[in-house]
């Protein structure tokens, strides 16, 4: 018998990661899920999912949480600047727990990308692999959501403003990656393994468009700018210059192809296509 653990499983990727596994034929009592707050996922419980409270930032809530779990699969937090010393706390606590492996949510190209997300994701991946715990890497690409949190404003503007150019994104949504993660968990062979784990056919913020397009039936369109046009258009629209200086890095970030993977990893974990682009789309929308 093994014992898996699933830490952010009040977010809706680590949520997705424990039903996955209880679909792959993981029985509910073997599997732990890791929140700060238990309140959060009382429906696992009520299927038989193991709750522990655990918080990243509390070394002294590990120990207690990690007791008896051979698998872990590590959900990168949310608090970005924190995150090294949160990841290390729980990479710690499970290889004094006797964890036998842990699966790591990371960014894509985390080693070596300019992407300005991942220098925490390298920081985690190199704490793993000096941990000496046997570890399967996850390098998840973007989430096709994160597109999808301002339809109404395309609707309502008929276009998408950016700077990504033809940028493509090998994007699909969180299900896909969680799902993913979970075979990660159960089948052997993941041991010491990176994956770059990307979505097919990847797609250009104008695909993204002529998408929304067809499933709202309002015409969007994509229009390119400059970085320091985009900067200035999401300034005039209320955003912080951190925030617009951000967003605007992750446009260039995609013109450079920093999202875009060819290497078939996701496919072949979930042993199936990808969600495809629409697909994703009508789904999140429905
Ligand atoms: N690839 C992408 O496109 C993409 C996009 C967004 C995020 N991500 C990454 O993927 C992760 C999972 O995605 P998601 O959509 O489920 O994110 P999310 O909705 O932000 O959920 C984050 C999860 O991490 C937990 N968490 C945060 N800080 C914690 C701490 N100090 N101790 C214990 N748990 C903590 C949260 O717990 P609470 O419920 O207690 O807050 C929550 O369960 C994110 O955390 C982020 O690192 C990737």
């Amino acid at each position: 018998m093994t014992t898996y653990a699933v830490t952010g499983a009040s977010g809706p990727f680590g949520h997705h990661a424990v039903t996955s596994l209880i679909e792959a034929g993981v029985l509910a009592s073997d599997i732990v899920a890791l929140v700060r707050t238990p309140s959060k996922v009382q429906d696992l419980a009520d299927q038989g999912v193991q709750v522990r409270a655990a918080d990243y930032s509390d070394a002294a809530t590990l120990p207690d949480a990690l007791a008896g779990v051979d698998t872990l699969l590590l959900v990168s937090g949310s608090e970005v600047g924190q995150r090294v010393p949160q990841h290390t706390n729980v990479i710690d606590a499970a290889k004094a727990a006797g964890v036998s492996r842990i699966a790591y949510t990371s960014a894509p190209r985390a080693d070596t990308t300019e992407l300005a997300l991942a220098p925490e994701h390298k920081a985690t991946e190199e704490a793993l692999r000096a941990s000496g715990i046997a570890f399967t890497i996850l390098r998840n690409g973007w989430y096709i959501e994160n597109y999808l949190g301002q339809v109404e404003q395309y609707r309502a503007t008929g276009e998408i403003v950016g700077a990504a150019g033809d940028g493509l994104v090998s994007g699909a949504p969180r299900a896909d990656f969680a799902e993913a993660a979970a075979a990660a968990l159960v089948q052997s062979g993941h041991e010491n393994a990176v994956y770059e784990l990307g979505g097919a056919p990847a797609f250009t913020m104008t695909d993204l468009a002529a998408a929304l397009s067809t499933a709202t039936g309002t015409t969007i369109v994509y229009r390119d700018v400059t970085p320091d046009e985009l900067v200035a258009t999401l300034e005039g629209v209320g955003l912080d210059s951190g925030t617009a200086g951000f967003v605007t890095a992750l446009d260039v970030a995609t013109k450079r192809g920093d999202l875009f993977t060819d290497s078939g990893d996701l496919q072949r974990l979930l042993g199936r296509e990808s969600t495809p682009l629409a697909d994703a789309i009508a789904a999140a929308l429905k």
